[in-house]
């Protein structure tokens, strides 16, 4: 009774675990772990739940397919559900899956099926209407995906309208379904670029396919190098074709893009496997992303016959590639400081090659990260790189454990400063409390003088380490208080390199708000946000004082950042910060052009709702803001006016029960004609 009480519990969390990593990947497209270690809990938890059938529940991630949609995009409802594969790790797996058909269709004969390769993307479904693409939409939670139209309308590849032909004339509705996915190359070019231009980078092409997609600005995915490969249809029994490989062969005729000479025609399941050990060996000539084999029935009607469960066809595997890995062993987990404070640990190993590539160093990303694999210093561990990604610690081979290893501890205390460490409730990191800590200082100074921050010359790494080190500087402040003589005391600084830094600091102090927030460091305020906020307050007073509804009303800011920010200015030592930097330091922030605050519209905040003709609703909003008004996307009592553009929608309704002013186009327009 308690073993299996205990089991319940193993399992609620083995599922709560999945969960999150779903959405993490799905709809943040930003995973913690690599698709093997996923692969690794999902096996777990088929396994136990196999074990004991009477605790697995009907919402268990192994019965569902990916995560909810997100509501930011309109949702879809598939006519046919799409599905997920069923995974086959060995070609032990494969022959099980051959024999299971068998039984299934009470039959010995070889079966012929089709093998393609397994693209690393995210799958999509075009529906074309009379050869017309009239909508594409992401797989969401099987049922109901998130509408991308315009987004892949913007992938050259995907046709707009099909090739009509004579012989093999396109049904009136055809549900297409395929991977969206990034060229290598392109992948590697564009996360270069990004790099330059200090914008993040994306971890892998899979989420640099799956972020540019799901993009509400159009414009955004129209410059991301995204291509398609269609591989399925939703009820093929529509289409004049027997086998899977005849129904490619429509797709490719009207012109939709499929992976044609991949797709190998195998007699018997040997022939699978063989298909499947080449592929292996080419994968990395391939120029996109290819995580395994995926093997189809080539019958039609077979398919049909052997249906699908909740989460996946029986006619269909995906036998995935082994990564590269190696073993090695694990000579200390120390502990690293960033810029947020956030601790670190890493795995440091005995130098070990894994696909080429000397690896000594891996992230073990948080606490609970090592806890779940219980990595321990004196561990020989599985180490794994995947594509060009960072390497990785997939598990501990406990067999091999010396006897005095003990269990990772996260240190309470700071390894840089000494100071306290926390760990807030809804995060995974924990954090070193002393905003002075030097390991957070020197990240800060550098961060506050950076390009994109008040682009102060001179002040690079090695000056800021000299700074803290030799405790001249432990704030931003501080910086505005070296003089020529100091400066000149330190090593290989020549006078004239002092004189300059003294005057690229003067210069520093008369910039535009927008660089002065970003240059703040408030966490998870870039350079976006810090311009979305310079327009909307237009002084750093009003910022000061402003709380989280306040900054919730704002289209761009969501309850993450608004916290972040009041958090950042409630801080006592930044309210002193502040205080000398505008004060006693006499800086002068510009705010962004326009008119200033007494416009009539300063202060107001605006709903938008509707096309509007005479401007997109980008413009309008940046009309808005630049005038000193505020943009929400819902109407509620804050909200002083709603602009209503043509089909406007429920918007307007909510606006009349709450007696909030409504605008026409051209009323709105003349608002800013006084
Ligand atoms: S066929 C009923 N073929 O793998 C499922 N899927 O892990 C029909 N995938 O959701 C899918 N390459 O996103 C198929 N050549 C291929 C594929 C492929 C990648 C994806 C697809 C699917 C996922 C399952």
């Amino acid at each position: 009774m308690n073993d299996l009480k205990e089991m319940k519990k193993k399992l609620e969390a083995l599922r709560a675990e999945l969960d999150r990593h779903n959405r993490l990947y799905y709809q943040k497209d930003d995973p913690e772990i690599s698709d093997s270690e996923y692969d690794l809990l999902f096996q777990e938890l088929k396994e136990l739940e196999e074990t004991y059938p009477e605790l697995a529940t009907p919402d268990s991630p192994t019965r569902r397919v990916g995560a909810e949609p997100e509501a930011k995009f309109a949702a879809v409802e598939h006519s046919v559900p799409m599905l997920s594969l069923d995974n086959a790790f060995s070609a032990g797996d494969v022959l099980d899956f051959d024999a299971r058909i068998k039984r299934f269709l009470g039959s010995n004969e070889p079966i012929e099926y089709l093998a393609e390769p397994k693209i690393d993307g995210l799958a999509v479904e075009l529906v074309y209407e009379n050869g017309r693409l009239v909508q594409a939409s992401t797989r969401g939670n099987g049922f109901i995906g998130e509408e991308i139209t315009a987004n892949v309308k913007t992938i050259l590849t995907v046709p707009l309208t099909l090739l009509a032909r004579k012989d093999n004339p396109f049904p009136e509705r055809l549900e297409v379904r395929g991977e969206v996915y990034m060229p290598l190359e392109d992948f590697g070019r564009m996360n270069r670029e990004r790099a330059e231009k200090g914008q993040p980078v994306f971890a892998n092409p899979r989420n640099a396919a799956a972020g540019s997609l799901r993009q509400l600005d159009p414009r955004v995915t129209a410059l991301r190098p995204l291509n398609m490969f269609c591989y399925a249809v939703a009820r093929p029994e529509r289409l004049e074709a027997e086998t899977q490989l005849d129904m490619m062969g429509l797709l490719r005729h009207w012109h939709l893009r499929t992976n044609h000479p991949e797709l190998t025609l195998c007699r018997s399941v040997d022939e699978v496997l063989a298909y499947h050990r080449d592929l292996e060996s080419r994968r990395e000539e391939l120029g996109y992303e290819v995580d395994g084999v995926v093997i189809k029935v080539n019958s039609l009607e077979l398919q049909a016959r052997l249906g699908a469960t909740t989460r996946s066809p029986r006619w269909s595997l995906a036998y995935k590639f082994t990564p590269a890995g190696g073993e090695t062993v694990v000579e200390a987990i120390d502990v690293q400081v960033g810029r947020t404070g956030a601790l670190t640990p890493v795995a440091i190993m005995r130098p070990v090659q894994i696909g080429g590539v000397t690896v000594t160093r891996a992230t073990l990303h948080n606490e609970d990260e090592v806890l779940r694999k219980d990595v321990r210093a004196g561990d020989t561990v599985v180490v794994q790189r995947a594509g060009d990604v960072i390497p990785e610690v997939v598990r501990v081979i406990t067999e091999k454990r010396p006897e005095n290893a003990s269990p990772f501890v996260m240190p309470v205390n700071c390894p840089v400063c000494g100071s306290s460490v926390v760990r807030l409730p809804d995060e995974s990191a924990h954090r070193c409390t002393n905003a002075s800590c030097p390991a957070q200082i020197k990240e800060h100074l550098f961060h506050f003088g950076s390009k994109n921050g008040l682009d102060i010359d001179g002040l690079g790494r090695k000056l800021v380490d000299m700074l803290v080190d030799r405790r001249l500087v432990s704030s931003p402040a501080d910086l505005y208080s070296l003089t020529l003589e100091t400066l000149s005391e330190l090593p290989r600084m020549a006078d004239k390199s002092a004189q300059n830094l003294l005057e690229a600091l003067n210069k520093s102090r008369t910039t535009t708000l927008e660089r002065f927030i970003y240059a703040l460091g408030i966490r998870h305020v870039g350079q976006r946000l810090a311009r979305v906020l310079a327009e909307n307050y237009r002084d750093i007073g009003a910022l000061r004082q402003a709380s989280v509804p306040d900054l919730e009303v704002m289209d761009e800011i969501g309850p993450t950042v608004a916290r972040s920010v009041t958090a950042f200015m409630e801080n006592p030592g930044n309210q002193a910060l502040l205080d000398r930097l505008t004060g006693e330091i006499g800086f002068s922030l510009t705010p962004p052009s326009g008119p200033a605050g007494d416009s009539v519209l300063s202060g107001k905040t605006f709903v938008l709702t509707g096309a509007l003709s005479a401007m997109t609703r980008d413009e309008a909003k940046a009309r808005i803001t630049g005038a000193g008004g505020k943009v929400s996307s819902s109407v509620s009592r804050k909200t002083d006016y709603l602009v209503t553009g043509a089909d406007p929608g429920s918007k307007a309704a909510k606006a009349a029960e709450l007696g909030v002013a409504v605008l026409n186009e051209e009323e709105f327009l003349k608002l800013f004609n006084g």
